[in-house]
C-alpha cells in the first residue's frame, strides 16, 4: 500500500469494523444505537458534520397513533392512511411494521430525552397533518428532526462501540461472491482516504432532493447512496415517485425551496391564491370527498377540534396540495413569487405562532426580514423526499446482496407512490432500529474473518477519485450541476414522453461530460473537486428515476403524467425493479407487490380490487 500512498500522495488508512454505517441521519444513528448494543464494532460515517442531516427538515412532527389527542387513533387507522397515502402502492407489510412500532419508537425517544410538546393534561401532545385521520405527530414546536437528531446523537456519543468519522465521502462499496466486504472513503477535510473492511454495510443514505432546482434538501443529497448501491448490484424500486412537498419557500428567492413545514397548515394554516380565494376547496378528489370538507364552515368546525366533521383541504396529501398550486399558478392565479399565499397570520394570534411555529418565524424573520406573524408567506412545490430507494426485506431490512442492510429514506416500498407527511420521521425510527439490530444479527452469524480487498480495486477507485484533477479536463462542474438540476426540473415535476424523453437525452449527454469535470487546487475544502465526483452518482440516479417513469404509463399520486392522466388498476401493485447490467446498464424486471393479507385487507374496504 505504500506504494499506492506514493503514487497518489496521500494517507491511507485501513479499518476493520464489523458494521460500517453509511450516513448519520436519524435512521442511521438510531441504528448504530441498535447495533452497539448487540455488543459489535460499529463505525458510521458522515458525509457532513453530526447534526447536519435532512431529517431536521422533517419539521413538524412524528406520526404515531398514541392516541392521545384522538382516542379512536390506533395502529389499523394509521395503516389505512398510510396505505391510501401511498395512492394503494405502498409495500404492505412495510407499512404493518411501521404503523405498529411506531408508538414504542415515540415513547423510547421520550424516555431517552426528547422533549416532546404537551397536552394540558401533561400527556404528549399530536399534531394534524395531512392525509392523516386524525392528530397523529408528536411534536416539539416544529423542531422536531432537530430534537429527534439531538436525542438519537447524544445516546450514540455515550455508547463505546461507535466510532463517528464526520466529513467522508464513500465512493465505492465492494463485494465479493453476492455480499459485501468493504468500502472506501475520502476525507473532505484532510488528504486521507479510508479503506474500511467489513462485514457488513448499512446504508442509511437518506434522499436525492439536489438532482432537483428548488429543492427543501441541503447540499449532501445529491443521489450518492443510491449510486453507490446500485453500482454494488442492489435491486431498487419505485424510483419513479419523488415527492415535491406543497409549501417551499418561493419569495424571496435568496431562500428558495427551504421548507415551510406542512406544521403551519397543520395549526389552521390556509392557501389563497392571488385573488385571495381559498382555492382547495376545488381540488378534493373525490376518494377523498369522505374525509375532506367541500364546505368551509364545516372544515373550520374541525379546525376548531370537532373531529367528527370533515378535515379541511389544506391538509389532503402532499401530491394533491402540490398539484393544486401547480394549477393554480398555470392558470394565472399565482402570486408575484411564482407560488401561492401560506396564510397562518390572519389565523392564529402572535402568541400562538410563536410558542407552536418558533422556527418558521425565524426562519423567514431572519433571512428575508419578513413577519409571518402580520403577512402571508409565499410557497411553492419544493422537492422533498424520494419514496424510491432500495429494495429491501421488510422483515429485516436487508436487500438482495448479502450483508447489505438499508434503512430510510434510501430505502423503497414504505411509502409507494406517496409518503404522508410525519411518516418519515417514524420511519427513520423504526425501521433505523430494526435494520441496526438485523444488521448485529447477521454480523454475529458471520464469519469471524475480514475478508481482503483486492488491491487492484483500491487502486482503480483511487484512480477515479483523483481523476478530476487531470490536467486535461476542461469541464466545470457547478455549471453540469446546474444543466442537471434543471433538466429535471423543468421535465419530472410533472411528466410526459415527450419530457422525460427530453431529460433522458439531456442526462445521456451530460453522462459524456461528467468524466471531463475538472477540479483545481487543493484536494481538501474545493467543493469543485466533490461537486465533480457527486455528478458521477447524481447522473446514475436521475437516470434511473427518469427510466422508471418512462415504464409507468399512468398517473399515481406523486407520478403525474399528463399523456395517462388516469391511475390504473394494472398498475397498482406493478413494481419496476431497476438493477446494474453487466455494461453498467439501468436493466429492469417487473415484479408485483403482494395482495393484503385478510387482517389488512379488512382495514382498507374501499379498494376493491386485489
Ligand atoms: O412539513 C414538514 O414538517 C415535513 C415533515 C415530513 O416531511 O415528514
Amino acid at each position: 500500500m505504500e506504494s499506492l500512498e506514493k503514487e497518489y500522495d496521500t494517507k491511507i488508512k485501513f479499518k476493520e469494523v464489523d458494521l460500517l454505517i453509511i450516513g448519520a441521519g436519524g435512521a442511521g444513528l438510531r441504528a448504530a444505537v441498535a447495533a452497539a448494543q448487540e455488543g459489535i464494532k460499529v463505525a458510521v460515517i458522515s458525509k457532513s458534520l453530526l447534526g447536519k442531516a435532512h431529517t431536521v427538515m422533517a419539521e413538524g412532527g412524528m406520526a404515531a397513533s398514541l392516541g392521545n389527542v384522538a382516542p379512536d387513533d390506533n395502529w389499523e387507522v394509521h395503516f389505512h392512511d398510510t396505505f391510501k397515502g401511498s395512492g394503494y402502492h405502498g409495500k404492505w407489510r412495510q407499512i404493518e411494521i411501521l404503523v405498529k412500532e411506531a408508538p414504542k419508537r415515540a415513547l423510547e425517544l421520550e424516555q431517552w430525552g426528547a422533549v416532546w410538546d404537551r397536552t394540558p393534561e401533561g400527556k404528549i401532545l399530536q399534531r394534524n397533518f395531512g392525509g392523516h385521520k386524525y392528530p397523529r405527530l408528536v411534536h416539539v414546536g416544529d423542531r422536531t428532526g432537530l430534537e429527534m437528531i439531538r436525542t438519537f446523537e447524544d445516546k450514540v456519543l455515550h455508547e463505546k462501540n461507535v466510532k463517528l468519522y464526520m466529513e467522508l465521502t464513500v465512493t465505492k462499496l465492494f463485494t465479493k461472491d453476492g455480499h459485501v466486504i468493504g468500502a472506501i472513503a475520502y476525507s473532505r477535510t484532510k488528504n486521507k482516504i479510508y479503506v474500511l473492511k467489513t462485514k457488513s454495510i448499512l446504508m442509511a443514505t437518506g434522499g436525492m432532493g439536489k438532482l432537483f432546482r428548488i429543492t427543501s434538501n441541503s447540499w449532501e443529497c445529491v443521489g450518492s447512496g443510491a449510486a453507490l448501491a446500485f453500482n454494488a448490484g442492489v435491486e431498487m424500486i419505485d424510483m419513479e415517485f419523488m415527492q415535491f412537498h406543497p409549501t417551499g419557500v418561493a419569495y424571496p428567492s435568496s431562500i428558495e425551496g427551504i421548507l415551510v413545514t406542512e406544521g403551519v397548515r397543520g395549526e389552521g394554516g390556509i392557501l389563497k391564491n392571488k385573488d385571495g380565494e381559498r382555492f382547495m376547496f376545488n381540488y378534493i378528489p373525490e376518494k377523498y370527498l369522505d374525509s375532506y370538507s367541500d364546505d368551509i364552515e364545516e372544515a373550520e368546525r374541525w379546525q376548531s377540534g370537532d373531529l367528527n366533521a370533515r378535515k379541511p383541504p389544506e391538509l389532503l396529501t402532499r401530491d394533491v396540495v402540490s398539484g393544486a398550486i401547480i394549477a393554480e399558478v398555470k392558470a394565472g392565479r399565482g402570486v408575484p413569487g411564482g407560488g401561492v399565499y401560506l396564510d397562518i397570520a390572519s389565523r392564529r394570534t402572535r402568541e400562538d405562532i410563536l410558542r407552536k411555529l418558533p422556527s418558521m418565524h425565524h426562519q423567514f424573520y431572519k433571512l428575508a426580514g419578513f413577519d409571518i406573524c402580520k403577512d402571508m408567506m409565499q410557497v411553492a412545490p419544493t422537492a422533498h423526499h424520494a419514496m424510491g430507494g432500495i429494495q429491501i426485506n421488510p422483515d429485516d431490512s436487508q436487500s438482495n446482496i448479502k450483508g447489505l442492510f438499508a434503512s430510510g429514506e434510501a430505502t423503497g416500498g414504505l411509502h409507494g407512490a406517496n409518503r404522508l407527511g410525519g411518516n418519515a420521521l417514524c420511519d427513520t425510527a423504526v425501521f433505523g432500529a430494526r435494520s441496526g439490530e438485523f444488521a448485529a444479527k447477521y454480523v454475529k452469524e458471520a464469519d469471524d474473518d475480514f475478508e481482503f480487498i483486492p488491491e487492484d480495486e483500491i487502486k482503480e477507485a483511487l484512480a477515479d477519485m483523483y481523476s478530476p484533477f487531470d490536467g486535461s479536463n476542461t469541464e466545470n462542474p457547478f455549471e453540469l450541476q446546474k444543466m442537471l438540476q434543471a433538466t429535471m426540473s423543468d421535465n419530472l415535476v410533472i411528466r410526459s414522453e415527450e419530457t422525460l424523453n427530453q431529460a433522458m437525452k439531456d442526462l445521456l449527454e451530460l453522462e459524456k461530460r461528467i468524466p471531463n469535470c475538472k477540479a483545481t487546487g487543493a484536494r481538501v475544502y474545493n467543493s469543485g473537486y466533490h461537486t465533480a465526483l457527486d455528478l458521477r452518482d447524481s447522473i446514475i440516479t436521475a437516470k434511473m428515476i427518469v427510466h422508471a417513469a418512462l415504464l409507468r404509463k399512468e398517473s399515481r399520486s406523486a407520478h403525474v403524467r399528463t399523456d395517462f392522466p388516469d391511475t390504473l388498476p394494472e398498475y397498482r401493485r406493478k413494481v419496476f425493479v431497476l438493477f446494474k447490467g453487466k455494461k453498467g446498464e439501468i436493466k429492469v424486471r417487473e415484479h408485483e407487490n403482494s395482495t393484503l393479507p385478510e387482517h389488512l385487507a379488512k382495514i382498507v374496504p374501499e379498494m376493491e380490487e386485489p
